[in-house]
């Protein structure tokens, strides 16, 4: 399989806001998975996404610090972002529930991560896309290149 990978400059960012006060005041509550809550966390992206997107969350959650972030709306899970899951240095997986769409939970997830990873020491990070025009609007992301990458040898490949 090939493997589409998209190259985001951290001190380049469209827009590097801590997003977390102005999502709490629309009552989306972006905060830090943390173990208590991975059953939850792991049926929702089940249900909505994969099994291989909730075993990614799965190790995600168990780094220390988390390496996951959550969006919460009226205590239900409605999104979820990695980094440094399957790889160091990776952005992603990154879903928002079909309901909750288009009410900025996706960017503000990501600029969460995006920040983490920066104080992390990263300059510069890889997602593996996805949606490359979405990347590419939201994070100035650069396409690198077409070609065998960290999930060309999936089992199910
Ligand atoms: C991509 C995704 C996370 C965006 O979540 P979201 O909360 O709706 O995103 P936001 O509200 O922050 O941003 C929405 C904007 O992104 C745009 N957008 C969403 N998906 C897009 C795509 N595939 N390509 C280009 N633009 C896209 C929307 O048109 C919207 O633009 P607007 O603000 O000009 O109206 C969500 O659509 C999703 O979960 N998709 C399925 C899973 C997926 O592809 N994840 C990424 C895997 S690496």
């Amino acid at each position: 399989m090939q493997d589409l990978d998209l190259l985001v400059n951290l001190y380049n960012l469209p827009n590097d806001e801590d997003p977390t006060k102005a999502m709490a005041e629309k009552g989306v509550f972006i905060r830090r998975a943390i173990a208590p809550d991975k059953t939850e966390i792991l049926d929702f992206i089940r249900t909505e996404f994969s099994q291989g997107w909730a075993d990614e969350a799965e190790k995600a959650i168990f780094n220390y610090p988390s390496s996951c972030y959550i969006a919460v709306m009226d205590h239900k899970v409605v999104g979820f972002a990695c980094y440094d899951s399957t790889a160091l240095g990776y952005y992603g997986p990154l879903g928002v529930a079909k309901s909750a769409r288009k009410l900025g939970i996706g960017s503000a997830l990501t600029t969460k991560c995006l920040l983490a990873m920066r104080e992390k020491g990263y300059g510069y990070i890889i997602i593996n896309a996805g949606p490359v025009d979405y990347y590419i609007k939201q994070l100035n992301a650069i396409v690198i290149g077409d070609h065998k990458g960290v999930y060309s040898n999936l089992i199910c490949n």
